[in-house]
Formats: structure tokens, C-alpha cells, sequence
């Protein structure tokens, strides 16, 4: 079998499309498992940069099949929009490069509304979500409320789920929210047009799709969303999303075995980035912060946001390993760090004036944690346009193998660039 999961082990951004874009030279299939369009996975191909939210970063390349599975949250509307900034551009030709599973929930626009009505209202708690309605969809999933993509293609079924769905929602709206109620006949007419477009990339069981492809030897990277530390049980709850983010949800967002899976790779940052609110124990609220987000133009790919910048934080990545299991490593934007006097990495957290080295359970904890920082020097060099490892200046290697050490995991992929080229290989993936 050699299903590989590609998962982020930080706050999210941490280069997953990139990543998988790479990857999937070699690829049969790249799956998504969960999230929604919550996500933004940038690919930047012969010049030119691909801003992908739900579709599967696999498909620029058109002989590798898209699938986007059951665990996936689905914006029927920013879809189509996807799919045809897509074959605007010269892509997915082919309808059949892209399936999508019947078995997905649906956001609805009440959700979505219902997500921007609590960001707004003065709530104790500010996440700071994308106000994609990626909450508000899962809860309906798990409260049986939910649409899925196979009910949108019956009138009565999509009936039936929103006679169930729509009362609670309403009452919210006009009695806390003090905004708009929905009717159900107005959202099967505002659900026609998308249904009709996506019907062509209707898939009737995608967790068969990718057992037989699996067990037919087929190469089948399964791309992660959001990263570790946002997971909805493992991060840093309840700064988090709403899905389960971790390798683990590979398989159950798909319905696979976890023998099925031979590597999990984990994509990082040279430094740290977090969007919305939470703990982050390493950020830097100073002009080497600022640098960072400029020089890594570290703004939201979804929601145009200012990323928060930090230094690498190898507790919160050694916790991300455990959660994940991880085989491999990649290490992303190294390129950024060029002109830095001197760079550090966080291994350790002081919390009232105890010393750590585990990532603390308690999310009270961690907002307490002032990072222990080791310094290193930093390089002139401009890494963007290094081809091999060995060109890389000694300060970057040494940088590099400090991670690799501390980690204990390889790190089989420098990133120098945003371009699929700006790559280098230390070992490649779908060898074992
Ligand atoms: P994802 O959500 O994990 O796919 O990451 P995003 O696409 O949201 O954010 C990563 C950003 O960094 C994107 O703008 C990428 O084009 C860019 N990027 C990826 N790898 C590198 C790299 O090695 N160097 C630089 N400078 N940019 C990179
Ligand atoms: P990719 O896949 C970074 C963050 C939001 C917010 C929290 C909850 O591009 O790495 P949500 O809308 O999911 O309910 O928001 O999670 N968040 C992300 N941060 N990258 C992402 O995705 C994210 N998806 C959600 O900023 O703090
Ligand atoms: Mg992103």
C-alpha cells in the first residue's frame, strides 16, 4: 500500500499545496479528508500562482485524479468558482481528474451567516474563524442536521433535511442574532445552479475509489488541511477549527484503515505563523516579526488576514510528531531568514517559572509559556535561487540539522522559494 499523508504541523500555511503539487509528479491520486474552503493551498507553476480552497492540489498535473472525500465540509457556491478559475486557465480538461464524494456535508449560507454572526456579536469568545461556516457545518454534521452533496441532487431529500435543519437556525437569526431567517424552497432554488455544474464530478462511494486504488498499488498522497495544532481536539482548543486535522483523519475522513497508510509527512515553516486568536508562545511582536511576514508575505491566502510571526517552535512541533506519528519531514521558506543577523529556534517554555520541554495539555498553560530561545547565526546568502544542498551556506545547513536533530525525524525537503523548482530533495518521497 503507499497512501502517504501530507499533513501541516503547525498553525496552518506551512506550504501543504506547495508540497503536494511537488509530490504529486509521482502521483495517482491526491485526496482531501477535512476541512473546507476554510483553507487556501498555494501553488506557483511556471510563474504563476494557483490560490486553491477545496479542490485537491494535484490538479495541475492532468494525468493525477482529484478526489475530494466524505470528511470534507463543501462550498458548493466557491467551488464552481474554483473549478472554473481553473479551466480558465487552462486546467482540469478532463472532467474525470475530479470526484467528488457524495457523502460530503454542505454548507449551507445559514451556516456561513451563523459563523459571522458570532464573530461579530460580543461573545466572551473571539476565534477569529474564516467565516467560511466550517463550524457551524460540522456541528450540523455531528448533530445529524446536516445536507449532504448526494441530497442535493433530490428535492426531496434536501427538503426533508432542511424541515430539519432550518427551525433551530431561525430561531437563532431573529431572536439572538437579529438577522435574516432562511426558507427552505429558497435555498434548493439557490442550490440549482451549483448542483447542475458539479454533477459532472459526482462520485457515489469516493472511499471505494480509493481502497481499490490503494489496493491496486496505486500512489495515493492524502492532503491534509489547516495544520496540527488547530486540530479540533489536539490543538489549542478552543482556538481552533472545527475538523480533526491530524494524519488520524485521513482515515476517518475517508473511511480507510490506518494499515493503509505507509508514511506521514509534516510540513513547517522555518519560523511559526498563526491567523486569528490563540497562544503562541514564540510570536514576535517586534520588527523581526514584521520582516518576517513581509519578506515571507505572510498574509491569509483565504481571508487576505496578517499572519502572526514567530520563531520555530520545536515543543510545539516535537507534540505535532507524537499527534501525527510522523515519518518526514519538509521545511518550508527557508529563504525568508536571508540578511538575519542571527536566528533562533524556541525548544523549551518557562511557565511561572517552572522549566518545560512537552507541549502543555492545558491551553491556560501555554498562554502562560515565555519561550526558551537557543540562538544561531543567521546568513547573507539569497537562498532563492540555490539548486542543490550542497550550494546552501554553512550557517543554513547548520540551522537545518539543529531542527533534524532536536525533531529526531528527517527532514527530507528544503524549501527555498515559492516556485515548485525552488526545491530541494534530500531524499525523494515515494522511495522507502
Ligand atoms: P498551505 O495552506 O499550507 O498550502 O500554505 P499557504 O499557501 O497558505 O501559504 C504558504 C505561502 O508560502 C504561499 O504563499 C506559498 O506560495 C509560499 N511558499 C511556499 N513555500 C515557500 C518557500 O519555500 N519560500 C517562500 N518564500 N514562499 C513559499
Ligand atoms: P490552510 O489549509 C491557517 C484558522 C482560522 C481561525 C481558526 C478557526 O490554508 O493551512 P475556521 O474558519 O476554520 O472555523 O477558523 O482556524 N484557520 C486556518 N489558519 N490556515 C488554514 O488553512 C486555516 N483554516 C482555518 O484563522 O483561527
Ligand atoms: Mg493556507
Amino acid at each position: 500500500m503507499s497512501g502517504i499523508v501530507v499533513i501541516g504541523a503547525q498553525w496552518g500555511d506551512e506550504g501543504k499545496g506547495k508540497v503536494v503539487d511537488v509530490f504529486s509528479e509521482n502521483a495517482d491520486y491526491v485526496v482531501r479528508f477535512q476541512g473546507g474552503a476554510n483553507a487556501g493551498h498555494t501553488l506557483v507553476v511556471n510563474g504563476k500562482k494557483t490560490i486553491l480552497h477545496l479542490v485537491p492540489s494535484g490538479i495541475l498535473r492532468e494525468d493525477t485524479i482529484c478526489i475530494i472525500g466524505p470528511g470534507v465540509v463543501l462550498d458548493i457556491e466557491g467551488l464552481v468558482s474554483e473549478i472554473e478559475e481553473l479551466k480558465a486557465a487552462g486546467y482540469l480538461k478532463n472532467p474525470k481528474q475530479l470526484q467528488i464524494s457524495e457523502q460530503c456535508t454542505i454548507i449551507m449560507p445559514y451556516h456561513k451567516q451563523l459563523d459571522a454572526c458570532r464573530e461579530t456579536a460580543q461573545e466572551a469568545l473571539k476565534i477569529g474563524t474564516t467565516r467560511k461556516g466550517i463550524g457551524p457545518a460540522y456541528e450540523d454534521r455531528a448533530s445529524r442536521r446536516a445536507l449532504t452533496f448526494g441530497d442535493l441532487f433530490s428535492a426531496e431529500s434536501t427538503r426533508h433535511r432542511l424541515a430539519t435543519a432550518l427551525p433551530e437556525k431561525n430561531a437563532l437569526f431573529t431572536g439572538l442574532y437579529n438577522a435574516k431567517a432562511y426558507k427552505s424552497e429558497d435555498l434548493i432554488s439557490w442550490a440549482a445552479p451549483y448542483v447542475e455544474s458539479l454533477k459532472l464530478y459526482r462520485s457515489r462511494d469516493a472511499s471505494m475509489v480509493i481502497h481499490r486504488a490503494l489496493k491496486t498499488g496505486k500512489r495515493v498522497l492524502f492532503e491534509g488541511a489547516q495544520g496540527s495544532l488547530l486540530d479540533v481536539l489536539h490543538g489549542t482548543y478552543p482556538f481552533v477549527t472545527s475538523s480533526s486535522t491530524i494524519a488520524g483523519s485521513a482515515c476517518t475522513g475517508l473511511g480507510i484503515g490506518p494499515t493503509t497508510v505507509s508514511k506521514v509527512v509534516g510540513i513547517m515553516k522555518a519560523y511559526a505563523t498563526r491567523v486569528g486568536a490563540g497562544p503562541f508562545p514564540s510570536e514576535l511582536l517586534n520588527d523581526v516579526g514584521e520582516r518576517i511576514r513581509t519578506i515571507g508575505n505572510e498574509f491569509g491566502a483565504t481571508t487576505g488576514r496578517p499572519r502572526r510571526c514567530g520563531w520555530i517552535d520545536l515543543v510545539a512541533l516535537k507534540y505535532s510528531i507524537r499527534l501525527n506519528g510522523l515519518t518526514n519531514l519538509a521545511l518550508m521558506k527557508l529563504d525568508v531568514f536571508s540578511g538575519l543577523e542571527k536566528v533562533a529556534v524556541c525548544t523549551g517554555y518557562n511557565v511561572g517559572g517552572e522549566i518545560i520541554h512537552e507541549f502543555p495539555a492545558s491551553t491556560e498553560d501555554l498562554e502562560a509559556a515565555q519561550p526558551i530561545l537557543e540562538w544561531m547565526p543567521g546568513w547573507k546568502e539569497d537562498l532563492s535561487r540555490v539548486n542543490t544542498l550542497k550550494d546552501l551556506p554553512r550557517a543554513a545547513t547548520n540551522y537545518i540539522d539543529f531542527i533534524g536533530n532536536h525533531l529526531a525525524t528527517p527532514i527530507d525537503v528544503i524549501s527555498v522559494g515559492p516556485a515548485r523548482e525552488q526545491t530541494l530533495w534530500v531524499k525523494p518521497l515515494f522511495s522507502t
